[in-house]
This record gives C-alpha cells, sequence and structure tokens, in this order.
C-alpha cells in the first residue's frame, strides 16, 4: 500500500492493532457506494476517463456482489474495508482500480462511509419507532378505562388508567422519534472531497458526490468533515435515551408479570421457562432490555472518551469508533423489536388491574378534595381528616369505601352521604380531566392525536 517509502514488513502485533478489517467490512456497501460515487465525480469532471470510470463501476459491483454472497476473502495485512475493496478490485480490472484514489483519502473516504451506515440505522430505527408506538397506541385504546393503581415511591397513590399509562410512553418514544429525525437532518452533510484534511487541487465536484450519496450538501471545513465524530456520538445519544426509556417500560414488564402483581401477562412467545421449575414463565426479554443501556450507554461513553482532547484532524484513535457504534446501534435495533413484539402481544389483567387500584387507600386524595369542596374546608385540615380516616379504615382492615356514614362523622361531623360518590377507582380517573390527565375521555383524544400524527 505505501512500500514505496518501507522496506521492512509490518511487526504482526503491530498488524493485529492496526487492521479493523474484522469489524469494519460491515462498512462494505457504503464503501463501494461511496467509491462508484467519486468514480462517477472524477469521469464527470474529466478526471477519470468514462471507460476508466466505467471499468470501475463493473468492477465495483463484483465486489459487493462477492462481499454479499460471503465469497470475498479479506486480509488483515490491507488493514480495513477501504484498502481490501481496492485491492480486489486492482485484481479484476487492474490499472483503472489505480486511478480511483485520486483527489480523495481513507480519511474523507471512511467519514462518509461510517455517516451513511449510521444513516441507515437512523432509518431503521425510525421505523422501528413507529411499530412501537404502535403498538402501545393499540394497548392504550384497548385499555382507555380500566383502572389501575398509579404508584410514586412504587406505593400505591392514584388511580390512573391503563391507556393513561401506555400513553406515556409514547410520548417518550415520540420524542426519541423526534430526537432521532434531529440526528438524522443534522448528520446529513457529506465529507468525501474533503481527502485528507486540507481539501484538494483536483477541481472535484463536492456537489455531485453529496447529491449522489443522498446527503444535502457537502460538509463546509474540510478539517471539521475528516475529524469530527459528533453524527455518530449523536446516533449514541438518542439510542442512550431511547434505550433508557426501554429500561424503564421493561422493568414495569418485569415487575407486572411477576405472580405478586399479576397486571399483566406476557405471551408465550415472548416468556421463557425454567429448566428446573415446571411453573415459571420468565420474562427473559423484558430483562435483558431492561440491561441493555448498560452496552449503549457504554459505547456512548467509550466514543466520547476516544474522540475528548484529539487535535485536528484525523488520528487512528478514531478508528474506535465503529465498534461502540456498531455493538450499540445492534443493541438499540433488537431492544426496539423485542419490546414493540412484547408490548404488541401483552395482555393486561383488567380485573386484577382494578382491584388492585381498589386497594391501598388509592382514592383518599379524592376524599380531601370532597371535604375541600362540599365542607369548604382548607386543604391541609382536610388532609388531615382523610389521614385519620384512612387511619381508621387500616385499624379496621377494611377500605375507605366499607367505613360507615356515622364512623365518618365521628371524625368530621359535617361529611355526608355524597362522599361516597368520589370513593371509587372508577369516579377518582373519571374526575381527573385536566389537559394530560388520566380520565378516560382525555386519554381516548390522545390517543386519536397520536394516531393522526402517525398516519
Ligand atoms: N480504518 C481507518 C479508520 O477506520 C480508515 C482511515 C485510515 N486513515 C489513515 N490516515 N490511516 O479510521
Amino acid at each position: 500500500m505505501w512500500g514505496g517509502r518501507f522496506s521492512e514488513a509490518p511487526d504482526a502485533v503491530m498488524e493485529a492493532i492496526n487492521a479493523s478489517i474484522s469489524f469494519d467490512q460491515r462498512l462494505a456497501a457504503q464503501d463501494i457506494a461511496g467509491s462508484r460515487a467519486h468514480a462517477a465525480m472524477l469521469a464527470a469532471v474529466g478526471i477519470l476517463s468514462d471507460r476508466d470510470a466505467e471499468a470501475i463501476r463493473e468492477g465495483l459491483l463484483t465486489v459487493l456482489s462477492e462481499i454479499e454472497t460471503g465469497q470475498a476473502r479479506f486480509s488483515a495485512a490491507l488493514e480495513d474495508i477501504h484498502m481490501n475493496v481496492e485491492a480486489r478490485l486492482t485484481e479484476l480490472i487492474g490499472e483503472p482500480a489505480k486511478r480511483l484514489h485520486t483527489a480523495r483519502s481513507r480519511n474523507d473516504q471512511v467519514a462518509t462511509d461510517f455517516r451513511l451506515w449510521v444513516r441507515e440505522r437512523c432509518d431503521e430505527a425510525e421505523g422501528l419507532l413507529v411499530t412501537l408506538l404502535r403498538a402501545c397506541l393499540a394497548q392504550a385504546e384497548a385499555g382507555a378505562d380500566w383502572v389501575m393503581p398509579g404508584f410514586t415511591h412504587l406505593q400505591t397513590a392514584q388511580p390512573v388508567t391503563w391507556g393513561h399509562h401506555m400513553m406515556a410512553y409514547v410520548e417518550m418514544f415520540a420524542r426519541d422519534l423526534s430526537r432521532l429525525r434531529d440526528a438524522r437532518a443534522r448528520m446529513n452533510e457529506c465529507p468525501l472531497g474533503a481527502a485528507a484534511l486540507a481539501g484538494t487541487g483536483f477541481p472535484v465536484d463536492r456537489e455531485m458526490t453529496a447529491r449522489e450519496l443522498g446527503f444535502d450538501r457537502p460538509m463546509a471545513n474540510s478539517l471539521d468533515a475528516v475529524s469530527d465524530r459528533d453524527f455518530a456520538l449523536e446516533f449514541l445519544s438518542v439510542a442512550t435515551i431511547s434505550a433508557m426509556h426501554l429500561s424503564r417500560l421493561a422493568e414495569e414488564l418485569v415487575i407486572w408479570s411477576s405472580a405478586q402483581f399479576r397486571f399483566v401477562r406476557l405471551s408465550d412467545r415472548w416468556s421463557t421457562g425454567s429448566s428446573i421449575m415446571p411453573q415459571k414463565r420468565n420474562p427473559d426479554a423484558a430483562e435483558l432490555l431492561r440491561a441493555k443501556i448498560g452496552r449503549i450507554l457504554g459505547a456512548n461513553v467509550a466514543l466520547l472518551t476516544v474522540m475528548k482532547g484529539l487535535p485536528l484532524a484525523y488520528s487512528k484513535d478514531m478508528q474506535e469508533d465503529k465498534e461502540q457504534v456498531f455493538d450499540a446501534s445492534d443493541s438499540w435495533l433488537l431492544s426496539l423489536r423485542a419490546m414493540a413484539g412484547m408490548v404488541a402481544d401483552m395482555t393486561a389483567e383488567r380485573e386484577t388491574l382494578r382491584a388492585a387500584a381498589a386497594s391501598g387507600f388509592s382514592t383518599a386524595t379524592d376524599l380531601a378534595d370532597w371535604l375541600v369542596r362540599e365542607l369548604g374546608l382548607p386543604f391541609r385540615e382536610a388532609h388531615h381528616v382523610t389521614g385519620a380516616l384512612v387511619a381508621m379504615a387500616e385499624a379496621r382492615g377494611c377500605e375507605l369505601a366499607e367505613l360507615s356514614l356515622g364512623e365518618m362523622r365521628g371524625v368530621h361531623g359535617g361529611i355526608t352521604e355524597g362522599v361516597f360518590g368520589v370513593l371509587t377507582v372508577e369516579a377518582s380517573v373519571a374526575s381527573r380531566r385536566s389537559y394530560g390527565g388520566t380520565a378516560p375521555e382525555r386519554v381516548r383524544e390522545q390517543v386519536a392525536r397520536w394516531r393522526e400524527v402517525l398516519g
């Protein structure tokens, strides 16, 4: 590759630390697309003859099909995918292949390939997020008025609806989608033509290569083009935040599918058994989803750490970008697929949810609010009276609605029969009609709104 300057071959360990072909072969299709665009441009501006450009075009297609069909033999001595593709092209077509690298460096080449690869993963993730959103929406629509306990501190707080809980995740995943679209739009500029770092003296047409590769425009600064990886970091950041959301829902599914909760039943397709305990239905996919954020955040931290402190422009450190992004991307996309499948398949146990919502004095706030509204008590006083009623019910081992009017009057003489109207969980959720509240009508409005947005 650079034999002109060297008289000794690299040490075997040098080769081992230097070569990236074992992983960057995943960039083969992008590398070949980039080279085809580059060759077409070189011909268009008269740097390559049309005959050479045609031979390169055909040859690259052959190389691609060899790689795709598993016939390609990669060599670590050739370091990376870029040199492997070029070497094979040279074997196939000879002389014209040696002209391909005119006005180009591996620095702008790899930056372009990697952007193309990450951009494709953005498009894939976008589709998966939409599928996941639809699965959550379907759950929300089916259970818009199913009552369940809402928690704070994982202690029963106030009744909410199943639909409302599912729609909370719709909001989160929709923000992930919006972040992803922002990142994709920002990364869609083409580094090709920046060459090694300073641009090139050849009369290249960077608008043309950018257009051919589906970029919005060429990157404006050649140093920036070859030396930043913020597009990959943005992708990892989006993936990390999304994986955090997935992990929270996964944690809820683990808890909810337990024998102690039984709020949801995961389908057979999304559960596993135990080799020893015949009764088990383990939520393994949910557990793994809960864990995947470790690798994704790890990749994010790793790449950020690689990049910080690197002087401009290219340094070989940056070769460490790919494995992190590949692994995080694989983990994230698989997680999105798994969550969408699990959510679409799971069954909310309506009766169990309702029973759980009705226990634990979940309508105590409704009782306090009633005292404020109907008797004109200051909220702090109403809170105190309600607390005393809860203590009484707890001592008797019953729910608030099971106290008699007489017992209630013993705590506050102003209480009337009307109080029982606010103590059911259905009345509680129906009353929470404030914008964004849990009332079934509000949930249905949000479902309809998101259906419209998603089309
Ligand atoms: N395999 C290299 C990488 O991933 C390609 C760029 C090599 N450039 C260089 N100047 N050695 O970063």
